[in-house]
């Protein structure tokens, strides 16, 4: 795979699909799955996320929370793909994305990634255009948020787009979204670097505000994680858990659709074996959790990770999570 370097120090690398990605400077660890940057934001994110919204028929406005941004394939192949969707003309009356993303320093990145031919009607369109100018106005007056509100040329089924990106840190923003927008997303799309190395923004706290910021019933969280203190914290969270296609060398990805009720105590039960009876779902995009996945989320393995205060750093909060597992194994 081929490295190269742009004038802003960025190292892109080619991943499988042809579609660039970067490497974390402090970890190394990837933005995105090898097998493909691109592929990835379908398979995990927007094919599962339009095929839900389809057995609903599409709600007439639909809002999305993007969570690390990052270069934005989440979001750009989200609306691509639902551009190439044949929906009957305004169909979707409005499109709403909010992004949140900390790091300033990935915008050449963002407009790097646009400007790939994965995304060509987002060209046409002209909303390519209107969110590289909003990016670079970003770069140039140094403000930390940035929107664009337009009406896509030549795209009949979409009537209206509004974007917007946050510079921010997550947990420091949470408590302001859900102050003014409880029960307002239909998605979410979670997409932080691992949980092993960033636990912070896999906790029990965060999928708890997310249940509320998403609508009752409906609301969907999509993200690549597969990991058991994941699945169980969305689990008690108030979710039903379920998988989503593999790519690459991983075993798939996770969807959680806000429609279970939380409870203290972890029990499998919350996972229900049956996909909600109104969704017409596709057999090669979802899949109820099998018995392997079931067997490894014992209760130790399903001790979630904590952050009451949305405030722990990664050493705290593994410490207090082995100290929970220990405890459960004495009491055993
Ligand atoms: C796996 S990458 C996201 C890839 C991205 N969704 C995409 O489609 O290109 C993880 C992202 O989390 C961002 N991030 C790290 N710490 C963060 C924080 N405290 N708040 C918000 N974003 C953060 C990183 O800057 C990075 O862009």
């Amino acid at each position: 795979m081929s490295e190269a370097r742009d004038n802003e120090g960025l190292v892109y690398i080619e991943t499988g699909d042809g579609s660039i990605t970067l490497a974390d400077y402090e970890t190394g660890e990837w933005y995105h799955n090898s097998a493909g940057a691109f592929k990835e934001s379908l398979v995990n994110y927007a094919e599962p996320a339009i095929a839900l919204l389809g057995a609903e028929k599409y709600p007439g406005a639909i809002a999305l929370l993007d969570i690390c941004f990052g270069m934005g394939y989440n979001t750009f192949t989200f609306i691509e793909a639902l551009m190439q969707t044949d929906l009957p003309a305004s169909t979707i009356q409005n499109l709403s994305i909010k992004a949140v993303e900390i790091d300033k320093s990935l915008i050449p990145a963002m407009i790097k990634t646009l400007e790939q031919p994965v995304y060509p009607i987002l060209k046409s369109s002209g909303l390519n255009l209107a969110i590289v100018e909003m990016l670079r106005e970003l770069l140039k007056n140094g403000t930390c948020q940035g929107r664009v509100s337009m009406i896509p040329q030549g795209v009949s089924s979409i009537d209206r787009i509004d974007f917007e990106i946050c510079f921010d840190d997550l947990r420091l923003s949470l408590p302001a979204l859900l102050a003014e927008e409880k029960h307002c997303y239909d998605l979410i799309f979670h997409d932080p670097f691992s949980p092993r190395k960033f636990p912070q923004f896999w906790t029990l706290d965060i999928f708890s505000i997310y249940r509320r910021l998403l609508k009752e019933k409906s609301g969907k969280l999509f993200t690549y994680s597969v990991a058991d203190a994941v699945r169980s914290a969305l689990a008690l969270a108030g979710f039903s858990v379920y998988r989503t296609r593999a790519l690459g060398r991983k075993t798939g990805g996770t969807l959680a659709v806000a429609d279970a009720t939380g409870s203290n105590s972890f029990g499998l039960n919350l996972i229900p074996k049956e996909l909600p009876g109104l969704f017409q779902f596709s057999p090669e995009l979802f899949f109820v959790l099998d018995e392997n996945e079931l067997e490894k989320l014992t209760p130790r393995q399903a001790v979630p990770y904590r952050d009451p205060g949305l405030s722990l750093d990664r050493a705290a909060i593994l410490r207090n999570r082995q100290n929970e597992q220990d405890l459960l194994s004495q009491e055993s």
